[in-house]
């Protein structure tokens, strides 16, 4: 079953040495922030923009984790049209044989597999003697050849792993057939210079090092994934796995658009090109967000609200007479757009598909509809409708496309004389149901009013409100996360009335744990 992988693995020509291969593993390492839990068609939506930006390799999941992971490696395998696509293994033969077979009807596919040779994993997590995790590198790259020729084998926990052993290790997988050899900073330890003598010291050492591709995999622990992701690209690594918005375990990976527009920007420093579009950032950061109900921090790098804002009046006055006096990259380069007045309520289909299109969206019929609907809607009870505004509306439709539970309506009555009562009338699998709750407080009486409907004993561990966009009329942005067994889910939605869209949110977090329960008790919820 051999594949053509030449175009990733090119480090011996000329024009392709300054090439860094970009390896998103937002739906796998991204997918392990704890309650950032993705649906697949919200997994397949992600993969789609992740392929259509440039992104060389997607890692789309750990196919034996669990059905769900094997479902949505193999959709991914089948839709990706220009991308490597990458499961996850262990170095056992099932977790091997299981992503080959998740793989098997990707154009090209990788199969990554991995064993921690650190002496605290080894003796602790692995309980194995170094001579048996020896052994079981060989076996699994052995083994996942079998597949695939692109094969990439990591050493979990290599920044706290004795240079020889490690050393050791490299060579037994170079030896066995891997292509790529990925150093991860699996618990965000090391410093920029550290991890630069790493990856020249394992270059040097390692017969037919120049044979394979060095990849850098780093975790944020201590705020230097980027950093010390760079060194590793100064120090000859060519492939970085990374994440959107630095989605990851802890606090996340290297963040995908940080790192491409370090080398974007200061190409002076870091001779080093990716072959992503960058103008796709702004809006692959977005529907990243918006499905794991992840805020982005204001001011994120690259992606943050702020990123381009200029608050004080010298930096203003500075702008005005030259935007390099304090913009070293434009927003326009990170596909940020001017955030414009959108048609109002006399605007019909067609402007409303170009504004989508303009913003980065492609919806399908019905979507679209229903997105127009709620345009239509919004454009009355708010004066002013900024391109925040679709794209929260659009967010919405796009994560409630498929759900079992619907909000039909709500009414509450809310103020200083309690008790707060809320009535919610929901559509479950098509069929409507009416209570009233109370409780304490108007969202507390609203989602005791959807429980009631929906009987759980899901946790609420996040309620969190912000506003779309400035003034009273402002939509407010509600994200909601449940967690129920261990499992999290989360939910988000938008209105310009605040408990329509904690709701929405809740219902969008209700279904999504609908998904996750029918995966492993069918029917347990809505039979309650
Ligand atoms: O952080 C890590 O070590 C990983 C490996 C599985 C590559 O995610
Ligand atoms: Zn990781």
């Amino acid at each position: 079953m051999a594949r053509d992988t030449s175009h990733i693995n090119k480090t011996n020509d000329n024009d392709a040495d300054n090439r860094v291969v970009i390896f998103d593993t937002t739906l796998r390492d991204g997918e392990q922030s704890p309650g950032a839990s993705m649906t697949l068609s919200e997994k397949l939506q992600i993969a789609e923009i992740l392929d259509g930006m440039g992104v060389d390799v997607i890692e789309a999941g750990f196919p034996i984790a669990s059905n769900g992971d094997f479902e949505a490696v193999s959709e991914i395998a089948k839709i990706t049209e220009n991308a490597v696509v990458c499961g996850l293994a262990r170095s056992g033969p099932m977790d091997i044989d299981r992503a080959g077979e998740a793989l098997a009807e990707a154009k090209r596919f990788r199969i990554h597999t991995f064993i921690s040779t650190s002496p605290v994993h080894m003796k602790f997590k692995l309980q194995m003697e170094p001579e048996e995790v020896l052994e079981a590198v060989t076996s699994s790259v052995t083994r996942a050849r079998g597949f695939t020729e692109d094969v990439e084998w990591s050493a979990e926990d290599a920044t706290r792993t004795e240079n020889d052993f490690l050393c050791r290790c490299v060579e037994a997988a170079i030896k066995a057939g891997a292509t790529t050899i990925n150093i991860p900073d699996t618990v965000g330890y090391t410093v920029p210079e550290e991890y630069y003598a790493l990856i020249s010291m394992l270059r040097e050492r390692v017969p037919d090092a120049d044979e394979v591709v060095f990849s850098t995999h780093c975790h944020n622990d201590l705020g230097m994934a980027v950093a010390n992701s760079l060194a590793g690209v100064r120090a000859g690594a060519r492939q970085v796995e990374c994440t959107i918005n630095g989605m990851g375990e802890r606090a996340g990976n290297a963040a995908l658009e940080e790192i491409v527009m370090a080398l974007d920007t200061r190409s002076d420093a870091l001779p080093f090109t990716t072959g992503i579009d960058t103008t796709r950032l702004m809006p692959a950061s977005k529907l990243v967000s918006a499905v794991t109900a992840f805020p982005v921090q204001y001011n994120k790098a690259i992606v943050g609200a702020n990123a381009f804002a200029h608050e004080s009046g010298i930096h203003q006055d500075g702008m005005l007479k030259h935007n390099q006096t304090y913009e070293i990259m434009t927003p326009e380069s990170v596909g940020l757009k001017e955030s414009s007045l959108v048609m109002g309520k006399h605007s019909g289909r067609h402007a409303f598909r170009e504004k989508l299109k303009d913003l980065g969206y492609e919806l399908g019929d019905n979507a679209f509809q229903d997105a127009f609907q709620r345009f239509k809607d919004l454009a009355d009870k708010k004066k002013h409708v900024f391109d925040e505004d679709i794209e929260a509306l659009v967010d919405d439709e796009i994560a409630s496309g498929s759900d079992r539970i619907k909000l039909v309506a709500l009414t509450v009555i809310a103020g200083t004389e309690g008790p707060q009562k809320a009535t919610v009338t929901m559509e479950v699998d098509g069929a409507a149901h009416c209570k009233e709750a109370s409780g304490d407080g108007p969202v507390d009486a609203t989602f005791n009013a959807i429980r009631a409907i929906v009987p759980h004993d899901a946790r609420l561990p996040l309620y969190q409100v912000s506003a779309v966009t400035e003034g009273t009329d402002a939509q407010a942005e509600v994200m909601v996360r449940l967690e129920e067994n261990g499992k999290m889910v989360t939910g988000k939605s938008a209105d310009t009335d605040t408990l329509v869209a904690s709701a929405r949110a809740y219902i969008g977090a209700l279904n999504k744990l609908l998904v996750k329960r029918e995966k492993t008790a069918p029917g347990s919820m809505l039979a309650s």
